[in-house]
Order: structure tokens, then C-alpha cells, then sequence
């Protein structure tokens, strides 16, 4: 293992710590300076684009977690129907797939069994393949038509931090890129959007000074047998991500919920001081979510609320508020994960894990 720790006590603290880096490396040098995005592996055009009908987005773990993110982008961007499928299961579910369809192959290492199984099968059926992954020549971009790679550099650590945000760095800009070719957006908007995007390192870089509050929290937490985290739409996808993260190595049993689906079962597990981690970046979402916090609140869970509004009263609400910076609201989760990563990572130390190593789990599962 050539990598080293870089002074930091762990992997995964280094490369949370290397994410505007990453960012900025995977976005930055395919933005030329009339901000037009250069996506020179990519070579779907105007018409090949036309003959899309659908679009498969395929993926394990993480990588499925910003698959999630990438449906959204698409599907409000480009317009574009998506399907989000685990890995594990594509082969086995009844799939609608042929030279119309887009199948997108989302995988970190490159070498994911279940990943490859599914590409396997796409091929057969005649699918455009497009693969978004951060390792040169491995498997997945070896048989692809297209491959996007993440430049984030090795990730170490079992629990992904910066391969997830780079994978947003690359929906975004593929979601931007259909949206133009398909004449969705206006060439002026989608200056403006790229325009947006390219603010994201920074916005990151600033995110990064949650951490001392993130270490508060986790010492609050350490000792909850379950927590919680509700959002809705792009935001309940985040929390999705913040669950993994905090279950895989604090071994706190978590789960994420749409935060409407609380009333239709989930709010009866919710006890005194259970955490309730809530994300709350969508203006056109951000009442309906304050409302479910509320509910959770009044049975008893000690409320912690991500967001990068400013919410009137929100100590109504909340027992403790991490406030990032605003971006625009369709690229808000590459900020919103940033605590999540922190609260996992720290509640972990405060647990006396292995954080880089957590039991049971392999960086890469080369078994299906
Ligand atoms: C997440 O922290 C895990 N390491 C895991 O879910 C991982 O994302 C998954 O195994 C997929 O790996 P891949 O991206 O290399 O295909």
C-alpha cells in the first residue's frame, strides 16, 4: 500500500479532507473558459442522443446512493426517463432494456462483481453503456463505450467519501451536457449552470468547517442503539448515503426515510433522544420537512437539522443545526454529505472502531 496517511490519524479523514481537490480536479479541467464543459470520452451526440429512450443507472452501495442523485439531475435537466437499479438485482428484475437505452455503470473501484454482471447482460441486450468510475483501465471502463473518470485520486478508507462527491461531479455534468444536446435548456442557462457548478469546490472547501460541530454531535450519539435520517427528494437520497456511511463503521443500526413516509410506520420506532438527522436544502420541499422534523420532535428524538436555508426559529425544531453554505438547490447534496461523512467518521473514533477498516466489509467486492 503506497498510499500514506498524509499526517492525518486516518484514511477516511484525509480524503474527506481532499474533496475540494477532488472536486475541483474531476470538474474544473472540463470547463473551458468560455464555460462550455469538455466531455472528450463521452461521445454520444446530438443524434445518438435523440435515439435515448431511457436510461438505466446501475450501481452497488454508494455508487447506487449517487445513482440516486444522478436520476434526479437527469430526469429535471435533460428530461430524461431514468431507472435506478441495485447492481445485485438488475439481472433478476424484468428490465426493459435494448439499443434505446442508456445504461449508466457507476462503480468506484471498477471491479465490483455484481456491477460487472450487470454490464454483462446490458451488453447482450444491445444497451449503450457509459461508465462513471475512478480507476483507469479497470474492468468496467474496459468494456464500456464511454467512460466519465472521477479524478479523485486513491480512496483507501472501506467507507467512500470522495469517490460519492466526485460521482455528483459527474451526474451534474452529464445531466448538464444531455440537457444541452437535447436542446432542453437554452444555451445561456446553460451557461449559467456551468457557471454554478464551478463554485462548487470552494463551497465545499467551506463546508469542511463543520467539523467541530459534527464532533459534538457524535459524542451525543455514540451510545444511541439507532438513528434516523428524513428528507425529501434529492435530500432523503443524501440521507440514504449519511445512513450508510454511519452504519457501516460506527455500527449504529440507521436508517433513511423519506420524511412523509415517517406517519405511515417509522415514527413508532421513534423513542427519547433517538437521533433524528434531517436534510434540508429544497426550497420547494422545505415546509413539509420542517413539519415531519416537528413530529419526530414531539415524541421525544434529539433533532439535528443540515441545511444551507436560513430557517426562522429553527431552534423550534432543532436540538442542534449545521449550517452550510447555499448553492443552488439541485447541487445542494455535495455539500450535505459533508456532515454526514464527519458524523460517521467521528462517532466511529468515539466508538473505538476500526474506521478505515470496519469488520465484515471489503473496499472492493470482487463476489457476487
Ligand atoms: C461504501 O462506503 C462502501 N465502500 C460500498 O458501499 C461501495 O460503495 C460499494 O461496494 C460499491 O463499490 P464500487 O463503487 O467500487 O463499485
Amino acid at each position: 500500500e503506497s498510499a500514506t496517511k498524509a499526517g492525518y490519524p486516518h484514511f477516511m479523514l484525509k480524503e474527506i479532507n481532499e474533496q475540494p481537490q477532488a472536486i475541483s480536479d474531476t470538474l474544473l479541467r472540463r470547463i473551458d473558459k468560455n464555460n462550455n464543459l469538455i466531455l472528450d470520452d463521452i461521445r454520444l451526440d446530438e443524434d445518438e442522443i435523440q435515439k435515448i429512450k431511457d436510461i438505466y443507472i446501475v450501481a452497488c452501495g454508494t455508487a447506487y446512493n449517487a445513482g440516486l442523485i444522478g436520476k434526479y439531475i437527469i430526469e429535471n435537466l435533460a428530461n430524461l426517463r431514468v431507472r435506478v437499479d441495485i447492481a445485485s438485482e438488475f439481472r433478476y428484475n424484468k428490465q426493459f432494456i435494448n439499443e434505446n437505452t442508456l445504461v449508466i455503470l457507476v462503480s468506484q473501484s471498477g471491479e465490483t462483481a455484481d456491477t460487472l454482471a450487470a454490464q454483462k447482460l446490458a451488453k447482450t441486450k444491445g444497451c449503450r453503456i457509459l461508465s462513471i468510475t475512478n480507476v483507469v483501465g479497470s474492468s468496467v471502463a474496459r468494456n464500456s463505450d464511454d467512460v466519465f473518470y472521477t479524478l479523485a485520486g486513491p480512496e483507501i478508507a472501506v467507507a467512500s467519501t470522495k469517490a460519492y462527491t466526485t460521482m455528483l461531479v459527474a451526474f451534474y455534468m452529464i445531466g448538464v451536457e444531455l440537457a444541452k444536446l437535447k436542446q432542453e435548456i437554452s444555451i445561456e442557462d446553460y451557461h449559467n449552470i456551468v457557471e454554478k457548478l464551478k463554485k462548487l469546490p470552494q463551497k465545499v472547501k467551506e463546508t469542511l468547517s463543520v467539523e467541530k460541530k459534527c464532533i459534538e454531535i457524535a459524542e451525543k450519539i455514540k451510545n444511541s442503539k439507532s438513528a434516523f435520517y428524513i428528507g425529501r427528494g434529492l435530500d432523503d437520497s443524501v440521507g440514504k448515503e449519511g445512513a450508510l456511511k454511519l452504519k457501516e463503521i460506527s455500527y449504529i443500526y440507521t436508517e433513511s426515510f423519506a420524511a412523509g413516509e415517517l406517519k405511515h410506520g417509522t415514527i413508532a420506532l421513534i423513542e427519547k433522544d433517538t437521533p433524528v438527522i434531517a436534510v434540508v436544502t429544497q426550497d420547494k420541499l422545505l415546509d413539509k420537512t420542517m413539519s415531519n422534523i416537528q413530529e419526530v420532535k414531539a415524541r421525544g428524538a434529539y433533532t439535528i437539522i443540515i441545511t444551507d436555508k436560513h430557517i426562522e426559529d429553527v431552534k423550534n425544531y432543532a436540538d442542534d443545526v449545521i449550517q452550510i453554505p447555499e448553492v443552488y438547490d439541485m447541487f445542494s447534496s455535495i455539500l450535505a454529505v459533508i456532515p454526514a461523512q464527519f458524523i460517521a467518521y467521528y462517532t466511529s473514533i468515539k466508538k473505538g472502531n476500526d474506521v478505515d477498516k470496519p469488520r465484515n466489509l471489503a473496499k472492493s467486492v470482487t463476489v457476487e
